[in-house]
């Protein structure tokens, strides 16, 4: 099916990965505040900023592992005060992925980042539905919200934000698991992933970005979650890259991102040619673009431009990604046929 794309010249790649149609299920909306957004929000709010400009805040972005990651991200996301803040933020992130083809996101957003802040949950939701419906009307792009528990917190915290998000159930289509890994395995949140599950939310969480192969284990069999977010380290278990592979279940890699925290010392180094080849449902996302470098695109680019790739595996890592979305099986028919053309046309 893919194979006779292998023969696209190298050359017209670049043109290819930007116009092919795509989605983008793993970033976190948080992740997409650039320096200068934070310094307008600041501003805007009145909040005081330990970095004096745009291009110290910028030069902060050196990080070691994701804890040093964290310890900013949190940082950017204190200037978000105002529902306004919220629409902002993801409105800004929908012009970036309008220019990328994305037609379909499905957002992470950290609820407890905020409300640990004194700010509603009323006030981060609301701020981001009225993004997605804008995107949906100006720009044409499908999107979806997906709440995650920070799991450097307590299941008890999660307990509570998840009673916190009910009413507003309508606004969002499944929970995620981000933050600190090490040291929160998958099973600290068991009871409130099967309550989730109770509720007919999707399931997805963070495990083996430096996390071991264990929690990607305990992810799937404990937690029941229908995506890997990451799972770059599945490779050190052959039994579980079987397992995944058979069960199809989807990774939603992030090159720039697993570059910039450390995961590999060099895009040359990364594994997802290796993934890919072990019949892995691969997909590319841009995790944290404001602070790794990168939208998609740029993501899909460097990936493309250090690792032995072709026009073939453009293809099925954007037919996976659409595929891996939680959307219906007739929306992903169509965005498929749009990239079929694409191909077609290339070809
Ligand atoms: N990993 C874990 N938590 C996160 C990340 C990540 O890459 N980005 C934002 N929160
Ligand atoms: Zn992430």
């Amino acid at each position: 099916m893919t194979a006779k794309f292998s023969s696209i010249p190298a050359d017209r790649l670049p043109d290819l990965l930007q116009a092919m149609p795509k989605a983008e299920l793993h970033m976190h909306i948080e992740g997409s505040l650039e320096p200068e957004l934070i310094f307008a929000l600041a501003q805007r709010n009145g909040v005081a900023l330990s970095y004096p400009s745009v291009e110290a805040l910028r030069e902060a972005y050196a990080f070691t592992d994701l804890q040093s990651f964290l310890d900013i991200y949190y940082a950017g996301a204190s200037v978000l005060l105002k529902e306004a803040d919220f629409h902002d933020m993801a409105w800004a992130y929908f012009l970036r992925a309008k220019a990328d083809n994305v037609v379909h996101a499905e957002l992470f957003f950290d609820p407890q980042t905020h409300t640990e802040r004194g700010v509603a949950f009323e006030t981060v939701i609301r701020g981001l539905t009225s993004a997605c419906e804008r995107a949906r009307s100006e720009l044409g792009i499908s999107s979806a919200l997906i709440m995650c528990f920070l799991r450097h917190l307590s299941e008890e915290d999660a307990f509570k934000t998840l009673e916190q998000a009910l009413p507003y159930r309508e606004h969002f289509i499944g929970v995620g698991l981000d933050s600190s890994e090490r040291g929160h395995p998958p099973e600290k949140f068991a009871r409130v992933f099967a309550k989730c599950r109770e509720l007919g939310l999707r399931l997805v969480a963070h495990a083996g970005e430096e996390g071991p192969p264990e929690y990607i284990i305990n992810a799937l069999d404990v937690l029941k979650v229908e995506r890997i977010d990451h799972g770059v380290r599945c490779v050190e278990d052959p039994a579980l890259v079987q397992r995944l592979a058979q069960q199809g279940t989807p990774l939603t890699v992030c090159p720039l991102s697993n570059i910039k925290l450390c995961v590999f010392k060099t895009m040359a180094e990364h594994n997802l040619r290796t993934l890919l080849d072990a019949g892995l449902k691969v997909t590319i996302n841009s995790d944290d673009p404001a602070y790794f470098g990168g939208y998609v695109n740029e993501n899909y680019l460097e990936t493309f431009a250090a690792l032995p790739l072709d026009a073939s595996h453009a293809y099925t890592l954007a037919r996976n990604s659409l595929e891996a979305s939680f959307v219906d099986e007739a929306h992903k028919a169509g965005w498929i046929s749009q990239l079929d053309e694409v191909f077609a046309r290339a070809a």
